[in-house]
């Protein structure tokens, strides 16, 4: 009814909607007169989009007239950020790489834009993200196994976990229907190791997006990296440093008609030998004195000696192999410290 009205006669529309007669009073609680009408313009905007218009989260601002051979520029942009990683471990075993991602997803829906003149200048508002359409399916598990392209390899997200509770996601709105999507992500993710060079080895991991649910003619995803603070570098754990991280689009052609981009993000690790030195154990198992010679002041022994070290090269999940946690192997098998173990060496599993 109320929208009807409106249509037709735009002042009574705005007349209506810069009333600010429900507004309260604030100060009269003992806070400042400004936050008194900061917060009485934030509801009214708030009233504004989500109580006067038919706005529905559940609608997606896709421009769906948009031809496969649409241009960048004419499709719904969507920043997808990294601000921050942190490694959390890099397993040789199963290849997989854990981080913690802090996700930044950016967009405009102009459908929640406001005029702040209207709003006495109101310039963002905080809303709870439930309350808006998001772009959620970037963020969502992309586990890829099936893709494979000629000649690129491709990584896969195995998981991912917002590590927020729901009630706690905030999303800056901009006047002009920007929206601002904040979030902390527990991201498993394949890494094709080479550890040749092992332990002075370089790894290189990606961290892959894309959306799996709109078709690519209608967005244009744009990575970047650190935006938010400058300066901000991504950590490490005990066993490596990040030596650079850098963000690339992907653009495959022949997946569909539009092709298929995704938003790769790279991380250039390095193990850091001090923190990661080779353990060796000496233990001596049995020692028989046979001869201590008073006149020559020497002592003659057969020293029974096991070394013990860990070379996670050698490493594997028990739970894969029906609970196999060591075998026999040949010496000549594997690397040793010195060549004085001859025979068999046990070698347990170190997972
Ligand atoms: C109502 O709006 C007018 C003009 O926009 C402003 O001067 C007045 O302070 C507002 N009243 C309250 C209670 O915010
Ligand atoms: C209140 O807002 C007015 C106008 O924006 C500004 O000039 C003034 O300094 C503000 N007062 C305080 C206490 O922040
Ligand atoms: C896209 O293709 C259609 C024909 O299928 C053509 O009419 C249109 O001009 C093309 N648009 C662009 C941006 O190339
Ligand atoms: C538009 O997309 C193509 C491939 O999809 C890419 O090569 C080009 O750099 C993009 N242009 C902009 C402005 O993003
Ligand atoms: C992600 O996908 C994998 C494989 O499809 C599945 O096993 C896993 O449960 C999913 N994780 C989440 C958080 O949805
Ligand atoms: C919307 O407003 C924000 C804040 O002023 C600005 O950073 C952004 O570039 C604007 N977006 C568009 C699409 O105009
Ligand atoms: C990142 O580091 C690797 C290894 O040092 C190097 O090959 C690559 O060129 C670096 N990339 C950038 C963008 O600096």
């Amino acid at each position: 009814m109320f929208v009807t009205i409106s249509i037709f006669n735009l002042s009574f529309f705005l007349i209506i909607n810069g009333d600010n007669s429900s507004a309260i009073n604030f100060e009269a609680f003992g806070v400042s007169a400004n936050y008194s009408t900061v917060l009485n313009n934030a509801n009214r905007v708030f009233n504004e989009i989500f109580t006067v218009r038919n706005y529905h989260k559940e609608l997606a601002p896709m421009d769906t007239s948009l031809e496969s051979n649409s241009s960048n520029e004419s499709r719904l942009q969507i920043g997808v950020t990294v601000q921050m990683i942190y490694i959390v471990n890099l397993d040789m075993a199963q290849q997989n790489l854990l981080t913690y991602v802090e996700l930044e997803l950016i967009w405009q829906d102009v459908r929640l834009a406001w005029e702040p003149e209207n709003f006495e200048k109101v310039p963002t508002i905080w809303i709870h993200c439930d309350q808006v359409w998001a772009p959620e399916n970037i963020a969502e598990n992309v586990s890829r196994e099936k893709f494979s392209f000629s000649n690129v390899k491709t990584e896969n997200v195995i998981s991912i976990e917002e590590v927020f509770p729901d009630r706690f996601k905030q999303c800056k709105l901009y006047a002009n229907g920007t929206v601002h999507y904040d979030t902390i992500l527990l991201i498993q993710s394949v890494c094709s190791m080479n550890i040749e060079r092992f332990p002075f080895d370089q790894q290189k991991c990606s961290l892959q997006f894309t959306s799996q649910i709109y078709d690519m003619n209608l967005i244009n995803a744009r990575g970047e990296l650190f935006t938010k603070q400058p300066g901000v570098t991504p950590q490490g754990n005990a066993e490596w440093s990040v030596v650079n991280c850098t963000v690339e689009k992907i653009h495959y052609t022949g997946y569909s008609s539009a092709g298929m981009d995704l938003i790769a993000f790279w991380l250039t690790l390095k193990r850091e030998p001090k923190k990661s030195r080779l353990q060796i154990e000496i233990t001596i198992q049995l020692l028989y004195i046979f001869n201590l010679d008073m006149a020559q002041q020497y002592l003659s022994t057969y020293i029974e000696l096991a070394l013990t070290w860990q070379d996670v090269r050698l490493a594997w999940k028990p739970e894969n192999f029906d609970e196999v946690s060591t075998i026999w192997v040949h010496c000549d098998q594997v690397w040793t410290p010195e060549n004085i173990v001859d025979n068999v060496c046990q070698n347990l599993a170190l997972l």
